[in-house]
C-alpha cells in the first residue's frame, strides 16, 4: 500500500453549479488531505497539455470548449492509494451510468459535464500534479486527524 497524490479537478460545470464545496467536502469527509488547492482558468494550450491523450479523438474539439469555458479548481489530494480512492468516488465517466452515491453519479447525468478530473495512474497523477502546480504551491504539513484515518502499514 502507498501513499500517494492524485491531480483533481472540480471541472466548470461543477464551478458554475456552486458544487465546489460538496465535492470538496467529499474529499475532506473521506479522510484524504488537500495538500494543494487554487481556482483558476485553463487555456486551450494547458487544456491540450492536460489531455493530450485526447487531443486526436473527435470528441476533443467540444472538450476544450467544456475545460476553458469557466474556472475550474485544482486540488492535490494526498492519502492511501489516493488515486484509486478519488476514481472509485467520482464514478464512471458517463453521468448518466454513474453509481449513486458517486460525485458523477450523485450530481450529474452527462458523459462531458462530468463535474470532476482525477489522475488515472501514479504517471498520469505526477505529470498532472507539474502541470497545474508549481513544487512550492504543495504543502506538506501533519494532518492532526492523520493517527486516526488509517493505521501505520497503510500509510
Ligand atoms: P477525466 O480524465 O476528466 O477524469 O475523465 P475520465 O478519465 O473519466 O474520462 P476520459 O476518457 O479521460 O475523458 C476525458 C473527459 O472528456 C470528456 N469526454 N467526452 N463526448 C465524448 O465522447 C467524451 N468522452 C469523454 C469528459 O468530460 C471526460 O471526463
Ligand atoms: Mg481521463
Amino acid at each position: 500500500m502507498a501513499t500517494e497524490r492524485s491531480l483533481i479537478l472540480v471541472k466548470p460545470d461543477g464551478v458554475q453549479r456552486r458544487l465546489i464545496g460538496a465535492i470538496v467536502t467529499r474529499i475532506e469527509n473521506r479522510g484524504l488531505k488537500i495538500v494543494g488547492m487554487k481556482m483558476l482558468n485553463v487555456t486551450p494550450e494547458l487544456a491540450g497539455e492536460h489531455y493530450a491523450e485526447h487531443i486526436e479523438k473527435p470528441f476533443y474539439p467540444l472538450l476544450e470548449e467544456f475545460i476553458t469555458a469557466a474556472p475550474v479548481v485544482a486540488l492535490a489530494v494526498e492519502g492511501p492509494e489516493a488515486i484509486s480512492v478519488m476514481r472509485g468516488m467520482m464514478g464512471t465517466t458517463n453521468g448518466r451510468e454513474s453509481a449513486p452515491g458517486t460525485i458523477r453519479g450523485d450530481y450529474g447525468v452527462s458523459r462531458q459535464m462530468n463535474l470532476i478530473h482525477g489522475s488515472d495512474g501514479p504517471e498520469a497523477a505526477a505529470r498532472e500534479l507539474g502541470i497545474y502546480f508549481k513544487p512550492e504551491e504543495l504543502v506538506d504539513y501533519e494532518p492532526t486527524l492523520g493517527e486516526w484515518v488509517c493505521a501505520d502499514d497503510e500509510k
